[in-house]
């Protein structure tokens, strides 16, 4: 009744969310990210994993079955070859959380239909045909435990379980069939001897595979070439009466590099809704450390040259019209080019219903000469605030920037004291014509969330909330 593989495939889709990549680099601190599965997300895993458990089993071949019994002085072999599961039905089934325990299965009047060849032989007689056993009323009680280990990773494992068949029916056909019927009690009393002492323990061991699997999972999830994100748990899963919730590290790295960074989890919690599936919730942390990752590696350091600018030529002629020194230096119209740097790590900001992020940046503004040299012209502090909005599309976050304002200050300048709010419409310009989209275009390669085996989202809403952001949805699988 229960092969490794069947069970394995069963357990697998069951705990198909739990199959995020999770590992630790610290342990007992505020998570940066929270999943919550609901008692509807386990519903549905437990609909599709009984479904995709039928059809595995009925595609399964077993292993050859003998038994022997002794029969008065003779001693009788059965042979049963060929087995396959023809019917397999699970009309009740019921997954429930016990708050602070674990989770229970519970599957009821299960039952099987199974056809095989069988060999009767004794030293008297020898028959063969084929044969239909059905088993009924089958009945399996199992608890399942999570925790974590001491690394951090999600583990599982059965605590109890418990499997009761009320029924077995053995029927043989082929020639004199009604004669070997006869001896058809042993071979349920072999069926019930099987499936009483097995089907607990092979069901330990598959729980003790996919702990495994749970164990091994990849430690790092990579964001793109340059940030990578730990999504392992920092505390057990914890189980209530309708979700179970995970905390997770949610914090990004730079690829291949752990550099220290400021930024400190703080505890929040989730509203206590269990409407959707699955709920998942990123902090201002998480996100504050994606920003610091990006940051260290450059990412917002961005060089604006003529060739880049697609909506006009950026000359020296261009900032001649609007500054008249720079027309004093430059009798022949030169190309410009604009060094745009952060000059500190870009701040995040959640509240309810705003999401938005401060750059502090300095732009150099240098006209490049025909021997290819530069000249600074002046560089300008500036300070953008953009709200992110964000959408969910083919199981990517992707944010895109809307700036709010940006205010302007002169920081250095070769040309003398020249009014600054003069550049105001420039930069204006250049930010939505140019820097914004351009920052746009390289978001909506998004961010992956945790991929889980053909699994998609349905109807996923996002939320902004004071200190972090969440997503719930339901989800539907695709075979
Ligand atoms: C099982 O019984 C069949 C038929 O009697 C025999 O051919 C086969 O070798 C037996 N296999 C084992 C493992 O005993
Ligand atoms: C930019 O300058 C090039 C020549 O350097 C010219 O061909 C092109 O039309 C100019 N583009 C705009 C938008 O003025
Ligand atoms: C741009 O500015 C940064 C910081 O001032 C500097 O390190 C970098 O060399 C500059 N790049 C160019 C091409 O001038
Ligand atoms: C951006 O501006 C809004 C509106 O003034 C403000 O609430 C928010 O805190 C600012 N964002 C940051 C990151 O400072
Ligand atoms: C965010 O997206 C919504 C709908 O996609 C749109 O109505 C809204 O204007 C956008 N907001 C910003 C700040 O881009
Ligand atoms: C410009 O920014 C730099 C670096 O953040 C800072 O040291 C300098 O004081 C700023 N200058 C002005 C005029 O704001
Ligand atoms: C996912 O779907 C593909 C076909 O699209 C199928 O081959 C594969 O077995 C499915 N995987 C799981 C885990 O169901």
């Amino acid at each position: 009744l229960t092969g490794p593989q069947r069970t394995g495939e069963m357990m697998k889709v069951w705990s198909f969310i739990l199959l995020l990549s999770w590992f630790t680099l610290q342990l007992d601190a505020n998570p940066g990210l929270k999943v919550r599965i609901t008692q509807k997300g386990l519903d549905f895993g437990k609909e599709i994993g009984m479904e995709i458990l039928k059809e595995r089993i009925k595609e399964e071949s077993f292993p050859d079955w003998n038994d022997s019994e002794k029969f008065g002085l003779s001693e009788i072999n059965y042979h049963l070859s060929g087995i396959r599961i023809d019917t397999i039905e699970f009309p009740n089934t019921a997954i429930s959380l016990i708050p602070g325990t674990g989770i229970k299965l519970t599957i009821e009047n299960a039952y099987v239909i199974i056809k095989a060849n069988w060999n009767i032989r004794s030293w008297m007689f020898k028959g063969s045909g084929r044969t239909t056993v059905v088993i009924s009323g089958v009945s399996i009680t199992a608890m399942l435990v999570m925790s974590m280990d001491s690394t951090g990773h999600p583990s599982i494992s059965l605590d109890s379980c418990q499997m009761i068949a009320s029924g077995v029916e053995v029927k043989l056909h082929g020639k004199n069939s009604w004669f070997y019927n006869m001896f058809t009690k042993f071979l349920k009393k072999s069926i019930h001897r099987i499936l009483d002492s097995n089907s607990c323990p092979n069901l330990r061991q598959e729980i003790e595979i996919i702990d495994m699997e749970l164990r091994i999972l990849q430690i790092l999830m990579q964001i793109d070439d340059f940030a990578q994100i730990d999504y392992s748990l920092v505390k057990s899963p914890a189980v209530f009466q309708s979700y179970i919730d995970l905390d997770l590290q949610g914090t990004t790295y730079p690829v291949g590099n752990y550099p220290a960074h400021p930024y400190v989890p703080v505890p929040f919690a989730l509203q206590d809704s269990s409407d959707s599936m699955l709920y998942l919730a990123v902090s201002k942390y998480s996100f504050q450390t994606t920003v610091f990752a990006y940051y260290t590696t450059g990412a917002f350091n961005i060089i604006v040259t003529d060739e880049v600018c697609s909506y006009f030529n950026i000359t020296t002629e261009t900032f001649g019209s609007i500054i008249p020194e720079v027309a004093q230096y430059y009798a022949e119209s030169q190309p410009v080019m604009l060094n745009l740097t952060a000059t500190k790590t870009p701040v995040i900001s959640l509240q309810t219903d705003a999401f938005t992020i401060e750059i502090h940046g300095s732009v150099e503004v240098l006209a490049v000469l025909p021997d290819a040299t530069t000249q600074s012209l002046f560089t300008v502090n500036i300070t953008t605030n953009s709200s992110i909005n964000l959408t969910l599309f083919d199981q990517k976050l992707i944010g895109s920037l809307c700036l709010n304002r940006f205010q302007l200050s002169l920081a250095d300048s070769n040309l003398g004291f020249f009014e600054i709010s003069l550049l105001e419409n420039f930069f204006f310009y250049i930010l939505h014509s140019e820097i914004i989209p351009s920052a746009n275009a390289k978001l909506t390669k998004g961010f992956p969330l945790p991929n889980l085996a053909n699994i998609s989202l349905k109807k996923p809403l996002i939320k902004v909330e004071q200190g972090y952001l969440w997503i719930s949805t339901d989800v539907n699988y695709e075979q």
